[in-house]
C-alpha cells in the first residue's frame, strides 16, 4: 500500500475517533420529514402567536381595556382561551384593578354568549335574602314571600353567572353554591324538590381567600372548585407601562365629558404619576384624573400640583405597610370617602376665602383697607395685592343706637359641622338623593362598593 495515500486516512482516523457513515435514503427522508415538521411546527406556532396577539388586541378594543403590559395581556389571553370550556374561573386582584370586565369577556367568547349573563354583587345583597336571590324561593317560604320566585341560577340556565365579591357569601350559601358547581343541583328556599341548572360560574374577589379560609370565613372545598382556572389581574404598580396610557385615555374622556381641553402632564408630573403606589389602582387613577381635569385651571399639570392630589405621596418612598386582609377593601373604600370629604372641605375653604375677600374688600377706611390688603396677601400670595383695592360703595349697617353696636349681619350664622362622620353622612345622603335612592349608582358616584354603602346606610340609619 502506498504510504502517501494511506497517511490521510490515518491522520483522519487519528483526528476523528468515530466513523460517521453517510445517511441512508430512509434517514434522509426522515430528516427531510422532521425538518419539514419542524418548519411546520414553527409556522403553526408563529400563526398561533399572531392569532393570540391579535385576539388580545381585538378584545382590548372591544371591551375598552387600556394597557399593554405583559401581565394584563396574559390575563386577557387566559380569559379568551378558557372561555370555550365550561370551567369555573376565579378572578383575583386588588380593588380597582379592573376585574369586572373579565367575566364579560369569558361569556362573550363562549358558546353561552346567547344565553343569559347575570352579574351578582354578593357583597351588596343582605345576608337574609341572598339564598332566595340566587336560588329562588317557594311561595310562603318566609314572611314576605307572597309569590314563588326564580333565582338567578334558574334564570341563567344555559348562560353565565358572575359572582362578584364572592368572599362575602355567607357560609350557608357557600354550601349551596358548592353543590350547584359539583352537580348542577339546587333547592329553592322552602322547597325540597331538587332542581337542575346548567350555569357557568365566574367569580371575583379582592380578598385574600387563603386567609379567609384560614380564619374560617371561606370554605376550602369551594375555593378549589371555583379556582379551577385562576386569573390574576396585576396591580397598577406592577404595570407601570400602562399608567401614562391610562392617564391619557381618562383625561381625553373627561375633556369630552366636561367640554374642556384635556389636561397634559409635564415630564416631572409624569415621574410623580409613575412613582406613586396606586393602592386604589385604576379606579384611583381615574378619580384623580377627573379631579385634576375639573379643578385645575391650567391644562398643563406640574409635578408639584399633581402631588397635592395624591394622598400620602411623600410616604411613598417609605416601606409600605400593606395589609392584604379582608378589611383592605373596606379600608380603601373608606379612605376614598375621606378623600372626597377632604376635597369637599377644600372647595368650601375656597368659597370661604372668596366670601371673606369680598367682605374685606368692602372695608371703608384706609386703616382697614391696609389690614385687608395684608390679609389678602397672605391668603393669595400669588396675587399682586399691592394694587390699591377699589373703594366700593359703603355698605349700609343697621345701628342699634342704644348700645352703639354695629349689627353687621342679621342672618343667623349656623356653624358648619366639620366632623368627618357628618360629612360622610351628608355625602351619602346627597349621592342617594341624586340617584333616586339607587344604591348601585350612588356607590359608584361615591367611589365605594355597594356593600360598604349598604353598611354605612345601616350604621348611620339613613334608610328612607
Ligand atoms: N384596563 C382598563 N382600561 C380602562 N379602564 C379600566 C381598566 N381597568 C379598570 N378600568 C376602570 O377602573 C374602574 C375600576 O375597575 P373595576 O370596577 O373592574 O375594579 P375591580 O377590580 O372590580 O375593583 P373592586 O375589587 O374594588 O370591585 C372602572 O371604572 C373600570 O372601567
Ligand atoms: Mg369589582
Amino acid at each position: 500500500m502506498d504510504t502517501k495515500e494511506a497517511a490521510p486516512f490515518e491522520t483522519a482516523s487519528f483526528y476523528i475517533p468515530f466513523y460517521i457513515p453517510p445517511p441512508s435514503f430512509s434517514q434522509l427522508l426522515i430528516y427531510h420529514k422532521s425538518h419539514f415538521q419542524l418548519k411546520k411546527l414553527l409556522y403553526i406556532h408563529t400563526l398561533n402567536y399572531l392569532a393570540i396577539n391579535m385576539d388580545v388586541q381585538a378584545v382590548k378594543q372591544r371591551f375598552e381595556i387600556i394597557g399593554n403590559s405583559p401581565k394584563l395581556n396574559r390575563a386577557i389571553e387566559i380569559a379568551t382561551q378558557v372561555a370555550a370550556t365550561d370551567m369555573s374561573v376565579l378572578i383575583t386582584g386588588e380593588s380597582g384593578t379592573g376585574k369586572e370586565v373579565f367575566p364579560k369577556i369569558i361569556h362573550q367568547f363562549s358558546a353561552r354568549k346567547h344565553g343569559q349573563y347575570i352579574a351578582v354583587n354578593c357583597g351588596a345583597i343582605p345576608e337574609g335574602t341572598i339564598d332566595s336571590e340566587l336560588f329562588g324561593h317557594e311561595k310562603g317560604s318566609f314572611t314576605g314571600a307572597h309569590e314563588k320566585r326564580k333565582g338567578y341560577f334558574e334564570v341563567a340556565d344555559g348562560g353565565t353567572i358572575f359572582l362578584d365579591e364572592v368572599a362575602e357569601l355567607p357560609l350557608s350559601t357557600q354550601v349551596r353554591l358548592l353543590r350547584i358547581l359539583e352537580t348542577g343541583e339546587f333547592l329553592k328556599v322552602g322547597s325540597s324538590t331538587v332542581l337542575k341548572t346548567n350555569v357557568r360560574v365566574v367569580a371575583a374577589t379582592n380578598v385574600n381567600l387563603i386567609e379567609a379560609i384560614q380564619s374560617g370565613r371561606f370554605r376550602e372545598d369551594l375555593y378549589y372548585r371555583l379556582n379551577t382556572v385562576p386569573i390574576t389581574i396585576p396591580p397598577l404598580r406592577d404595570r407601570k407601562e400602562d399608567i401614562l396610557l391610562l392617564f391619557r385615555k381618562f383625561s381625553a374622556d373627561f375633556a369630552e365629558k366636561y367640554r374642556m381641553p384635556a389636561v397634559k402632564l409635564t415630564d416631572p408630573a409624569k415621574e410623580v404619576l409613575l412613582s406613586y403606589r396606586w393602592d386604589g389602582n385604576i379606579r384611583q387613577l381615574k378619580n384623580i384624573t377627573e379631579q385634576v381635569s375639573v379643578l385645575e385651571g391650567d391644562r398643563v399639570i406640574e409635578g408639584d400640583t399633581l402631588k397635592n392630589y395624591l394622598p400620602n405621596f411623600n410616604l411613598e418612598k417609605l416601606p409600605a405597610i400593606y395589609n392584604k386582609g379582608v378589611d383592605e377593601k373596606t379600608f380603601s373604600s373608606e379612605r376614598e370617602i375621606l378623600y372626597k370629604v377632604l376635597f369637599d372641605m377644600k372647595k368650601d375653604m375656597t368659597e370661604l376665602k372668596k366670601i371673606v375677600s369680598n367682605i374685606i374688600q368692602s372695608g371703608t377706611d384706609s386703616k382697614t383697607n391696609e389690614i385687608n390688603t395684608r390679609i389678602l396677601k397672605n391668603m393669595y400670595p400669588e396675587h399682586d395685592t399691592d394694587e390699591p383695592i377699589d373703594q366700593p360703595e359703603p355698605i349700609s349697617f343697621s345701628i342699634n343706637k342704644e348700645d352703639n353696636h354695629v349689627i353687621q349681619d342679621t342672618e343667623e350664622i349656623i356653624e358648619e359641622s366639620l366632623s368627618l362622620e357628618d360629612k360622610e353622612k351628608e355625602l351619602i345622603k346627597k349621592a342617594l338623593e341624586k340617584h333616586g335612592g339607587r344604591r348601585k349608582q350612588a356607590a359608584i358616584e361615591l367611589g365605594i362598593s355597594e356593600r360598604t354603602l349598604y353598611r354605612k346606610i345601616k350604621e348611620y340609619d339613613l334608610n328612607e
